[in-house]
């Protein structure tokens, strides 16, 4: 009788037990055991013989991953709702199933969304800079003056889980929303958020702060451009929790220098972690580093849900969240 053969589990960077645990009872698991993003060369190297991978959002899949990994791969779990960092086309072209972590991170991340509307109209980051350099300060009637939110209005761009969950908050807050999508959503959510679909163009022209939550692919590279800041009201303020490259970031940094708009709250960058040096000279920049699901609830939900999504996969059950393969 021949020995059951148990499968090879790769994880290319740490992540939280809860995670761990499901890949240890469904094979045997090799995981890169540091804090620090392994090179190219080291993950070639500790994929190679995979039945099944779990990447992070610094492992690239690409051909030489897949071929450093050989023809026995079954499955790639991303532990990220994006998945910008998989060519899910190379994946699909080699019968490998491609599976994200979506619904988990919805709430986390639209926490940091609204926090950093918060941020930037009320010019918190500004204010902290203050009392941490000890820069002389007093309470003054005109010290510091923010945009207020209430009764203004959020445009959200891409209104799916992300999007909604972050109009339920800002309507909380007495924030009349505007949104832009493919499609619009249906009348029901519209009316339970008091959502009113636009135009991008509308939406750039009337909103006072605009958010971005649409996934990144090349149909939304550099969406956010000169042209796009041209048109949005020099009181107005961007925030982007999706992803860097969105936005094309020089263009923002001009205008947020000229004036053409009012702030900006970033939670990710183009050349990530490389953040535009000009961004750093911005008082009106709010900037943290890509924290928008770092919670330790939601991380351990993302590398269970990952775990799952991968033993099903070679379990033979299908995959509660496959990524759509793209039309070619
Ligand atoms: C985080 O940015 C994610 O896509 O999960």
């Amino acid at each position: 009788m021949s020995a059951v053969v148990r499968p090879r589990i790769v994880v290319t960077g740490r992540i939280p037990d809860a995670g761990m645990e499901l890949l240890h009872e469904a094979g045997e698991v090799v995981a890169w055991d540091s804090l620090d993003v392994p090179s190219v060369d080291a993950v070639h190297t500790m994929v190679k013989g995979a039945h099944a991978v779990l990447t992070l959002l610094t492992t690239k899949v690409d051909d030489a991953f897949l071929d450093a990994v050989g023809p026995q791969l079954q499955v790639v779990a991303n532990v990220a709702v994006g998945f910008n960092n998989i060519d899910v086309a190379a994946c699909a072209r080699r019968g490998v199933v491609c599976t994200n972590t979506p619904g988990v991170l919805t709430e986390a991340t639209a926490d940091i969304a609204m926090a950093l509307v918060l941020m930037s109209t009320r010019r918190l980051g500004e204010g902290e800079r203050v009392i941490r350099s000890g820069t002389p300060w007093q309470w003054g009637m005109f010290y510091m003056l923010g945009s207020g939110i209430q009764g203004s209005q959020l445009g959200i761009v891409g209104m799916g889980d992300i999007g909604r969950a972050l109009a339920r908050r800002a309507k909380a807050f007495g924030v009349t929303i505007a949104y832009s999508n493919r499609t619009p959503v249906s009348p029901q959510v519209e009316a339970e958020l008091g959502a009113q679909f636009m135009s991008m163009d509308e939406l750039l022209e009337t909103s006072d702060v605009v958010s971005l939550n649409c996934p990144y692919s090349p149909a939304t590279h550099h969406l956010m451009a000169a042209d796009e800041f041209r048109k949005m009201k020099s009181s107005a303020f961007l925030v982007n929790t999706a992803r860097g490259p969105i936005v094309d970031e020089a263009a923002l940094v001009d205008a947020l220098q000229s004036g053409q708009i009012a702030g900006a709250g970033l939670d990710v960058f183009e050349h990530e972690p490389a953040v535009h040096p000009g961004l750093l000279e911005c008082e009106t920049a709010v900037l943290v580093p890509h924290l928008g699901s770092a919670t330790v609830e939601t991380r351990s939900a993302m590398a269970r849900l990952a775990a799952h999504n991968a033993v099903n996969v070679l379990t033979g059950v299908q995959p509660p969240t496959p990524i759509p393969v793209p039309a070619s």
